[in-house]
């Protein structure tokens, strides 16, 4: 009892440090630049179905299926309920817990087309082995074909802690769940659609860097705040969209970053009630605060627009990630491709799945 207290207690003090604070505030500058960049870009047709590639079998009675992360709330929650409205062939719902997962299913199946096959799929992301345990379910399942991961999952951790696999959690959850995800399937014909975050635009090259060196170190003192830990796992996404472009392209593999402006969900959990409802607040008078399925509209925009490479906002407009220079881009990259584990064999590599 008095350690849960004294952790609640560390807690708070890293969030209500000057450092943290300050974090959050340039947050908000950069909220504001992208939606001012926003406002003068051309607002995209919205989709009313899936594209044929993710709405009708392949030419072995195969279905194509999206694998939606995070899909027990929030934005994750949202992508997965209209893509199976939108008439997705097949749906994975990967939720914490299958429990949580055949709830959402439950609840998609009521409102979706009767003829979507949904999966439910209960996967902790900080365990790389549920996630290699997850993949290969999907792959032994000859009816289905995946052809669109969308990794919504995302922890906002208000302590610096580390999962029982030694990886700082925000990490683990943000930054190299996606990537183990795409070991597990291969890349070979996948749009990979990773959600970001307007708060990458506060991280240096230099501090990536930092993050790099810190999140699998054990060291005891926090390097980073957490709000830093934060913006530099969201950084990473937009790195590992952009090497994976390079890597893969040539092999039918697109990727985009869908960052949904400030959307109001539990993201933000673990932050003080005060500090939160402040927050909260500040967005909602400035009308920068949109529900769980406007942030959704900018994930599924970026699921479809195949050209894009980072989506803004529920308009879907495109506007450029913040530059780190590029070989801490490319380091990025390799670390998280390492973190990822070995290489698969390669017939993953040739779409038998
Ligand atoms: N809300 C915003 O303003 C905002 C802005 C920019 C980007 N984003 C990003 O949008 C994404 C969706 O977040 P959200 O805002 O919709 O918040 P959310 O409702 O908290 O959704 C996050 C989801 O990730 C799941 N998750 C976390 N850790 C997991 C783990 N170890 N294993 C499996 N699932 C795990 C959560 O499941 P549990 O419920 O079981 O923990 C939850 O369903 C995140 O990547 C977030 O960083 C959000």
């Amino acid at each position: 009892m008095a350690s849960t207290r004294a952790a609640i207690k560390n807690q708070g003090t890293r969030m209500w440090s000057a450092a943290n604070l300050a974090e959050l505030v340039v947050w908000f500058v950069w909220l504001l630049h992208s939606e001012f960049i926003a406002r003068f870009q051309r607002r995209r047709p919205v989709e009313r179905r899936v594209p044929a590639w993710l709405g009708e079998c392949d030419d072995d009675g195969r279905r194509p299926a999206a694998i939606v992360t995070g899909a027990g709330s929030g934005i994750g929650r949202a992508v997965a309920v209209q893509l199976a409205r939108m008439g997705a062939g097949a749906l994975v719902i990967a939720c914490r817990t299958l429990a949580e997962a055949s709830a959402v299913t439950d609840e998609i199946r009521a409102a979706a087309p009767e003829d979507v096959v949904l999966k439910p799929v209960g996967v902790d992301l900080r365990d790389p082995a549920q996630i290699v345990a997850m993949c290969e379910d999907i792959r032994v399942d000859k009816s289905l074909h995946v052809r669109l991961v969308v990794h919504c999952a995302g922890v906002f951790c208000a302590s610096w802690r580390r999962t029982e696999w030694g990886e700082e959690e925000t990490a683990a959850v943000n930054a190299v769940a996606g990537p183990r995800i795409l070991r597990g399937l291969g890349v070979k014909g996948i749009r990979f659609v990773a959600v970001g975050s307007f708060t990458h635009r506060a991280t240096s090259s230099a501090r990536i860097r930092r993050w790099m060196a810190a999140v699998h170190t054990t060291n005891i003192r926090p390097p980073l705040t957490p709000a830093a830990a934060y913006s530099c796992s969201k950084t990473a996404v937009v790195a590992y969209a952009w090497g994976a472009r390079r890597r893969w392209g040539g092999d039918g593999f697109t990727a985009c970053v869908a960052d949904p402006g400030l959307v109001d969900t539990a993201i933000n959990r673990e932050w003080p009630a005060a500090l939160r409802g402040l927050y909260l607040a500040v967005a909602r008078v400035t009308g920068l605060l949109t529900a769980s399925s406007t942030g959704a509209a900018a994930v599924l925009r970026a699921c479809f627009d195949e050209e894009a490479t980072y989506v803004y906002g529920a308009r879907g407009v495109q506007i450029q990630p913040s530059d780190t220079d590029l070989t801490a881009r490319e380091e990025v990259f390799n670390h998280l491709e390492d973190l990822a584990g070995p290489q698969p064999p390669p017939r993953w590599w040739t779409g038998e799945h």
